[in-house]
């Protein structure tokens, strides 16, 4: 039997800048994943949060001339302003400079050293402070100029310190025994191909201290030396649950996680190290990692120099936060590279949110609240149209819910904007407009039409929770039948003799070219 609970986090980002769209979009993807489990019925929990400590944010500080603390509440406060700009419903935010988060990972520490996993020994070898990451000589790359390059581009330099280990060597045959045993551990397919032949290819054990800065998790009993930032960050998942004081009620219900939402970027931390940690402390692993891709801008890598990062406040503050929730869920194949394209948002933002979706329940309770003083018309429960509309609308919602079974979001929303474009062809077909000699028939025509908005507006609520939230108010939808069960069911309708609130635009139309 599967649990009802349902626990979800995103990865928590390096509060060293101002969000962008990337971040954006992990927390919207991740988001409406969350939704839709709550739709279904679910207890869920979804966190996400920020990861404070590390190099990069010590060095960042500097450049910027604030301590590392004031760095990282500034900007972490951005990430939390990010989310409510959103929309987004997570349960809680965690900060991994929070006195929980000290406790669980050094528990999780002590459990691991309890295990024989964790020992003394010295490391020499290349550090890249931008990923954070260790390298070996045979992974880098040199510049003309005799630089030495990490395969994201990121400089490296020379270590060269006391550190304490973790015997990931020790733990490739019970990963490859995990991925085997449950094959949807990885998601997508290519990404759990690659981190096979990576754990084939023999793992190295990891360094886990550093003693040449102090901004971090201290290590137990080991003056000096303070936690590898992935580490401290992994275990913000199992912090964010309540371990490991409240082990009998939230980690109990919560842990293992369902799902950690990541960028490609960092599945191997959540791949092999992860799970491996959590195997070495005696604590179950997660059940699924799903690796999102990169987004560009304009068709380029975001970068700070070429001026083209896309600031999702700026976005949001111009266009709302529905239709760019909506972009992301439905121009970008979920598992793939996307882009994040001005035109390409309006374009889509136009036909399918503002004509298709908004026009087609602007006018067809437009009509019912001209024609049926504002109450909802009854059916007519022997017309085949009516019911074929209706009954293709039911199978198009639970198409969503077999794509959602593996997150696909971008089918889902597709099979969304399907079922309104069939809906609107029935409008356009049965004309209630000319239907003046028959108002039974023009009702039961607006009836309907009302019927497929209500259902498709309930499957909408993950991706464009305030709209939906609109349409659904419009339809005096109970706030207690909003659920997918509520959208599938053949025989709910909104009552005949409803009394409706008057009818408002809920999307609009923007101009592609700039103004001004
Ligand atoms: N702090 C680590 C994650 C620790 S999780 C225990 C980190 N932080 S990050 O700020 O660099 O990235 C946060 C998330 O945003 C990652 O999942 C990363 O892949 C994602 N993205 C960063 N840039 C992105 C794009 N341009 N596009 C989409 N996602 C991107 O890694």
């Amino acid at each position: 039997m599967t649990r009802n609970a349902y626990y979800l986090t995103t990865a928590i980002a390096y509060p060293n800048g101002e969000p962008h769209i990337g971040h954006a979009y992990e927390m919207i993807a991740t988001d409406a994943i969350a939704r839709w489990r709550r739709l279904e019925g679910r207890d869920v929990f979804f966190l996400t949060g920020t990861d404070e400590h590390g190099l990069k944010m010590v060095q960042t500080a500097e450049r910027e001339g604030l301590s590392t603390k004031a760095l990282a509440d500034r900007n972490s406060a951005r990430f939390r302003e990010l989310a409510k700009t959103l929309n987004i419903s997570n349960d809680d935010f965690i900060r991994t400079t929070e006195e929980r988060h000290f406790k669980s990972a050094q528990e999780i520490w002590r459990r691991m050293e309890r295990a024989g996993d964790i020992y003394q020994s010295t490391y020499t070898g290349w550090y890249s402070v931008r990923d954070e990451a260790y390298f070996d000589e045979s992974e880098l790359t040199e510049t003309p100029s005799g630089k030495k390059l990490a395969p994201s581009g990121a400089e490296v330099s020379w270590v060269e310190e006391p550190s304490y280990f973790f015997r990931l060597s020790a733990f490739a045959d019970r990963l490859l025994k995990l991925y085997d045993e449950q094959p949807d551990f990885i998601a997508p397919k290519e990404r759990r191909n690659e981190v096979i032949s990576f754990v084939k290819g023999g793992l190295d054990d990891i360094s886990i201290s550093r003693t040449t800065f102090d901004w971090g998790i201290p290590v137990p009993d080991a003056p000096g030396h303070v936690m590898y930032v992935w580490i401290d960050a992994l275990t913000n998942y199992i912090t964010g649950v309540g371990f490991p004081d409240d082990t009998g009620a939230q980690f109990e219900k919560f842990w293992p996680a369902d799902l950690h939402v990541i960028g490609k970027d960092i599945i191997r931390f959540h791949t092999v190290y992860w799970p491996a940690f959590l195997m070495s402390a005696g604590l179950a692993v997660q059940k699924r990692v799903f690796a999102h891709g990169f987004l560009t801008s304009e068709g380029k890598k975001m970068s700070k120099s070429v001026g083209n990062v896309v600031d999702p406040f700026v976005t949001v503050e111009e266009f709302g936060a529905d239709p760019v929730r909506f972009y992301c869920l439905r121009e970008i194949s979920w598992g793939q590279d996307g882009d994040w394209g001005r035109e390409k948002f309006i374009n889509r933002n136009n036909s399918e949110l503002a004509n298709n979706f908004g026009n087609l329940a602007q006018r067809s309770l437009s009509m019912i609240s001209k024609n049926f003083g504002g109450q909802m018309p009854p059916r007519q429960s022997g017309s085949g149209e009516d019911n074929k509309i209706i009954a293709e609308t039911i199978a198009a919602i639970s198409r969503m819910e077999n794509a959602m079974v593996t997150e696909q979001l971008h089918e889902a929303t597709a099979e969304l904007i399907a079922a309104l474009s069939a809906a609107n062809l029935y409008f356009a077909e049965q004309a209630p407009w000319g239907q003046k000699s028959d108002m039974a028939r023009m009702g039961a025509i607006l009836a309907t039409t009302a019927d497929v908005i209500r259902r498709a507006a309930i499957a909408a609520q993950p991706f464009v929770p305030e709209a939906a939230s609109r349409f659904l108010d419009m339809l005096a939808v109970p706030k207690d039948q909003r659920l997918l069960q509520h959208a599938l069911d053949p025989d709910l309708v909104v009552p005949a003799a409803t009394v409706l609130p008057a009818p408002e635009p809920v999307f609009r139309k923007f101009e592609t070219a700039k103004a001004g």
